[in-house]
């Protein structure tokens, strides 16, 4: 991939244990033999008190003229007239698709979240006795994002649509478009309701295999996912648009462990892989997601999953299974990336 074949990456480590992740994210790539193009951004916190901008107009354009941006996490500034660097570049970008996997040894399921409307619409009035924000949901909006959970689910066994469409109208258009294209794809389909659905993942996760659902919902039962595979310092995740993508650990920046060295960088480094996927090297994909197993397998834990190893050593361990994997496999030779359409399972 070097040379033409190339790949440019906007690299927003962010603030927190942004960099310290995205750092071994990338030492990981490095180990896999991927060269890339990496253009790094400062964006954040740091930028913000530094210049009163937490991402600016030149940062969107730079990023735009990239394949792909690589992001850590960024911690919200205290300030209410502040608007999300990442909500802002899932709207500017269009990242309509959040794919959220979960793996663990027995565990197995992807949360496909709406990424651009719902409660995160933007439509919000603010007032000194009562306050609004304006819950979108449209027929393009749910189209799409059943379209993006079919895809999945169409290698997989069963599609889950998770609604409140007991209370919220809104709801209707979401579950009925998601279903119409369901029964068009001939996609098994069922739906629950979102506190059903809360419920269920935490007493009977294996019921589950691809669940689509609006974006508030999303972000909560993706938190909650990660707390039922193990720890939130596990988990991936892929925004994607149609010409843009961005790749990031579910996580935040984690103020309460930052600077320590003992972020779990394993969510990161999965991203890493989601994105190779998504530039069209599902080898490096793969061979990062197996690394990752193995490590785990060998006991490399950082202490939310209850080891006591450090983030360096985690990383380490990664490492150290690419490269025994390479001195047990002839080379095969490079092939340039070509984008393609993102596909798991
Ligand atoms: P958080 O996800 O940062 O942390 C929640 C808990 O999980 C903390 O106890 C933290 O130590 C732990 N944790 C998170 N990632 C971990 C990892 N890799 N290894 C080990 N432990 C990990 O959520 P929060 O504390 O509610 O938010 C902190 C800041 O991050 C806020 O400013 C929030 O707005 C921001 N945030 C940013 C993103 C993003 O940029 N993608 C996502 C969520 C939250
Ligand atoms: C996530 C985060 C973001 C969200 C925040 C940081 C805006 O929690 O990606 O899950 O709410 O979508
Ligand atoms: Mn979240």
């Amino acid at each position: 991939m070097s040379g033409q074949g190339s790949k440019r990456v906007a690299v927003v480590a962010g603030d927190g244990i942004g960099p310290e992740v995205v750092e071994s994210a990338l030492e990981v790539l490095t180990a896999a033999g991927v060269h890339l193009d990496l253009v790094r951004l400062e964006v954040g916190l740091g930028r913000w008190k530094r210049t009163g901008e937490a991402l600016g107009d030149e940062d969107l354009d730079t990023i735009k003229q990239c394949d792909c941006i690589l992001f850590g996490a960024i911690t919200t500034p205290p300030d209410p007239g502040y608007r999300s660097v990442l909500l802002r570049l899932r709207r500017a970008l269009d990242l309509y698709a959040n794919i959220r996997p979960f793996q663990s040894s027995d565990l197995d399921f992807i949360i496909v979240r709406e990424n651009t409307e719902g409660l995160y619409s933007g439509r919000e009035e603010v007032g000194e006795e009562e306050s609004r924000t304006t819950r979108v949901i449209t027929r393009r909006g749910s189209e799409r994002i059943a379209e993006a959970a079919c895809d999945l689910a169409a290698k997989r066994r069963l599609l889950t649509i998770i609604h409140k469409s007991n209370v919220l109208k809104s709801d209707w258009l979401f579950l009925q478009t998601c279903r119409e294209v369901a029964e068009r794809r001939g996609i098994p389909c069922e739906d629950m309701l979102v506190d059903a659905a809360a419920y269920n993942l935490v007493t009977n996760p294996r019921k589950f295999d691809v669940m689509v659902t609006t974006n508030l919902f999303g972000d909560i039962l993706s938190d909650e996912a990660a707390g039922v595979i193990g720890s939130l310092g596990l988990c991936a995740s892929a925004n994607i648009g149609e010409s843009h993508a961005l790749f990031e650990p579910i996580h935040g920046s984690a103020p309460d462990i930052a600077g320590k060295g003992i972020a779990n960088p394993i969510g990161a480094i999965r991203s890493a892989a989601m994105m190779m996927e998504w530039l069209g090297d599902a080898r490096a994909a793969g061979r990062i997601e197996a690394a990752v197993r193995r490590a785990l397998a060998t006991g490399a834990r950082t202490p939310d999953l209850g080891g006591s190893c450090r983030t360096a050593d985690v990383t380490g361990a990664v490492v150290g299974c690419l490269m025994a994997e390479q001195s047990e496999e002839p080379p095969v030779p490079e092939k340039d990336v070509q984008k393609r359409e993102m596909q798991f399972g």
